[in-house]
């Protein structure tokens, strides 16, 4: 049980933001989008990380590739934004273009130049899938994705994650630097600061965390109440924060529509009981549940991967939830991807996957921007978290504040982090 101090500078200081640029974002794998948002030849999905542009690409031959974003005639930018059903990539300002696989195609008045298609390619990055999520990577020389991951995807193997497809993304500009965004969803100590709606129906203090070199995870169960409050709420209290905090998943989105469950007075019936609720509001949908237990059904594993992603796995969805460094250390981008099951046939079993590996069906997702103003459209913990964040980047400009005083333990995937932010960094 000890304090680890972490400097206020790593938070607010442009030099330490440039050192992040120089050594953090060219080396380290990145989620970039979904699988479904470069799911049929022709599409292209731009990814920018501060200054940063790659184009991910989906070839005519089938093959997903990334390039650096970046006309190699005079250096302008290549692509804005996403593209549908492109057939070649055409910089607009002197059309030198290259086919989709990166070879160079056409340069206007090409005697001039004296270059061939084979001499002048699109600088290449990294690219590679976990499930339906794509990572990129600047560095050529970077170890394989799943090295990268690893264990992540060996521990999440139980929700075959394959069977999720993205429905819609949003993007809110928010006041704070993204490491205090990021460290918003790694730990759970302030649920009884910013989130106490959650305390009747989440256990906030007893969820294991673990720690491997780079990447964390919490486990985290719903359903029951959390140990700080002194006296148990009974099952319909516990029923109806539930509903409160993520009813939806039940098929319940206000409470009004919670409705009332029997009053069982065991932890374990009630969570059987909600587990049944969201397994049956997936049945309605197309989507069968029966292989998972009560446990996996209603709890949370949630993966803080290394360094700005966090990855809330369910049963019944998964959600990402990235920090993107903005013009300077005191802003960023909140990124949410939210994905849902692929509906199976009736009886379902194994047909989910299969729908999963053949992209054709799949569809790009609605990607949408907020203000941070907007925090009621996000939801209630959301919002609640948005809200938050320009407070915290605010008190760590005040001059007398050195360091933070960070817990080993409770905030361990914190801790975490920074040790290999140090590494990434040289510092
Ligand atoms: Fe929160």
């Amino acid at each position: 049980m000890t304090v680890v101090r972490i400097p206020v500078d790593c938070y607010i200081s442009a030099d330490f933001a440039a050192l992040e640029l120089a050594r953090l974002w060219p080396r380290v794998w990145q989620f970039a989008c979904s699988i479904d948002d470069v799911a049929h030849p022709g599409d292209v999905y731009e990814h920018t990380i501060g200054p940063y542009s790659l184009i991910i690409v989906h070839g005519e031959d089938g093959e997903l590739r990334a390039f650096q974003n970046v006309c190699q005639h005079r250096g302008a930018e290549l692509c804005t934004g996403n593209q549908h059903g492109v057939t070649e990539l055409r910089c607009p300002f002197h059309r030198w273009t290259w086919n989709l696989d990166g070879t160079l195609s056409e340069i206007p008045s090409r005697k001039e130049f004296g270059i061939r298609n084979e001499e002048l390619g699109l600088i290449p990055a990294r690219v590679d899938t976990w499930g339906p999520l794509v990572f990129v990577n600047l560095d050529p020389d970077a170890e394989p994705l799943y090295e990268f991951l690893d264990p992540v995807p060996a521990d999440a193997l139980w929700a075959d994650i394959d069977r999720f497809a993205c429905n819609a993304a949003v993007a809110i500009h928010v006041d704070c630097n993204w490491k205090t965004l990021i460290e918003g969803f790694s730990e759970t100590y302030h649920v009884q600061g910013i989130h106490r709606e959650m305390l009747p129906m989440c256990d906030d203090v007893r969820g294991p965390q673990t720690t491997w070199q780079r990447h964390g995870k919490l486990q985290q169960s719903y359903g029951l109440a959390s140990p700080r409050l002194h006296e148990r709420p009974n099952d319909q209290q516990i029923w109806e924060a539930f509903v409160e905090v993520m009813g939806a998943r039940a098929g319940a989105d206000t409470i009004e529509a919670a409705g009332i469950v029997p009053n069982h007075g065991t932890t374990l019936e009630l969570r059987a009981s909600i587990a049944q609720r969201i397994r049956e509001h997936g049945a309605a949908k197309g989507i069968d549940y029966e292989r998972f237990s009560d446990a996996e059904m209603i709890d949370m594993h949630q993966y803080n991967i290394f360094p700005n992603i966090t990855v809330l796995v369910f049963a019944d969805m998964v959600n990402v939830v990235r920090a993107r460094p903005g013009a300077d250390p005191d802003h960023s981008y909140i990124d949410m991807w939210n994905f849902a099951p692929i509906p199976t046939v009736a009886g379902g079993g194994s047909v989910a996957t299969t729908v999963a590996t053949d992209t054709t069906t799949r569809v790009a997702p609605l990607h949408v921007e907020l203000q941070a103003a907007d925090g009621d459209l996000m939801g209630l913990i959301l919002g609640q978290d948005v809200k938050n964040f320009g407070r915290s980047q605010r008190g760590l400009h005040q001059p007398g504040l050195a360091h933070l005083n960070v817990s080993e333990t409770e905030e361990c995937r914190i801790v975490s982090l920074h040790r290999n932010l140090a590494e990434y960094l040289e510092t």
